[in-house]
């Protein structure tokens, strides 16, 4: 089984990108032969920096080495260290009608929040289809809001192979994170970089501290006993925390005794301990970037292989070669 997926360069990566999306992705490559990469193409419809770009899709890499992507177990690299992806895309073009990419909310939604309509904007999912489509993927691990592009690379694939052959392109399928898998933010909301309220994988210690400090809790006192549900403190450490330390805290709060800076310091303890070593991890990668390079260099000569296994078949069954 084939498992790819596609990471987008986004800036600092959150705790809810960290369960949402690398977690998953980082257990998934146990259960088969895994590609992934850093989408620094679809980056370019939003980052139009040069240096800011190079910056970010350099930062996701150390970040997703740091939290655990093997590089013996998968291959890992950036999307356009392979170029073939585009010749696809536009062999897919060819197939795709226009109303399937206007109905793309991702692209509705990008022009509602006022970005001008490019070309790119507009096709990216005929990109995203052929990313997926140039390993013979079978199953793309995605947020539910990459639904409908796994949905338009199906699509696809049934408009190729319909005129071209059934064995021209392998059908991928979703793989959709439960939708309640939500991590909250300090202010209670979905923890979101457009929300402001976001705990930071690699922050440093004293500004992560002051940030769990300012969750918002009620006025209990000390003695009295607080309430369990809808508390953010408890959601998150419930990700940090050993299940005895997260049953303890419950029982805490239940019992009275413990006041909200004591469950926010445990809080921050367990936070700070879970990620400590991925952050050695970090420093490391970050001091050495040729480590880095090379990694990413391997990774793009297996999937350039790879690529160009796929993409020959597909020029033969349209008939470019
Ligand atoms: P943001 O909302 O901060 O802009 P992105 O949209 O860039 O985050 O999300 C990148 C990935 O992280 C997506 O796969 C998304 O499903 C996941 N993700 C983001 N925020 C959360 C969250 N609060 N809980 C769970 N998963 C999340
Ligand atoms: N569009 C995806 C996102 O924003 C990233 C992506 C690009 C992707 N190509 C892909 C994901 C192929 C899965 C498969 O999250």
């Amino acid at each position: 089984m084939r498992i790819l997926t596609g990471l987008q360069p986004s800036g600092r990566l959150h705790v809810g990108n960290y369960f949402g999306a690398m977690k998953p992705a980082v257990d998934a490559q146990d259960e088969g032969d895994g590609y992934y990469f850093i989408a620094d193409y679809h980056a370019m419809t939003t980052t139009h920096e040069a240096s800011a770009l190079r910056e970010n899709v350099r930062g996701v890499a150390i970040d997703f080495l740091a939290c655990g992507f093997d590089p013996s177990k998968a291959v890992f690299f950036k999307q356009s260290a392979v170029p073939a992806v585009n010749e696809l895309a536009w062999i897919l073009s060819t197939v795709c009608p226009m109303g399937l990419l206007e109905r793309c909310h991702s692209y509705k939604d990008k022009i509602a929040k006022g970005f001008s309509a490019n070309h790119a904007l507009f096709a990216y999912p005929a990109l995203m289809a052929a990313d997926i489509l140039l390993y013979d993927s079978n199953v793309v691990p995605v947020g539910e809001d990459q639904k409908q592009h796994l949905e338009v690379t199906r699509d696809l694939v049934g408009k190729i192979n319909e005129r071209y052959g059934d064995d021209t392109l392998v059908m991928p399928e979703a793989r959709i994170r439960s939708a309640t898998a939500k991590v909250p933010g300090l202010d209670g909301e979905k923890m979101s970089k457009s929300y402001n309220n976001t705990l930071p994988i690699f922050g440093e210690e004293k500004p992560v501290r002051k940030l769990i400090m300012k969750i918002q809790t009620d006025s209990a006192q000390v003695e009295d006993s607080k309430p369990t549900e809808n508390s953010i403190i408890l959601a998150l450490y419930k990700l940090f925390a050993s299940e005895s330390d997260y049953a303890q805290m419950v029982t805490d709060h239940e019992n009275g005794g413990y006041g909200y800076g004591d469950f926010k310091k445990r809080l921050a303890d367990a936070y700070w301990d879970y990620f400590a070593p991925m952050r050695l991890k970090r420093t490391e990668l970050a001091a050495d970037p040729t480590q880095v390079d090379a990694i990413l260099a391997t990774g793009a000569e297996k999937a350039r292989d790879e690529a160009a296994i796929v993409l020959d078949r597909v020029r033969k069954a349209v008939g470019l070669i």
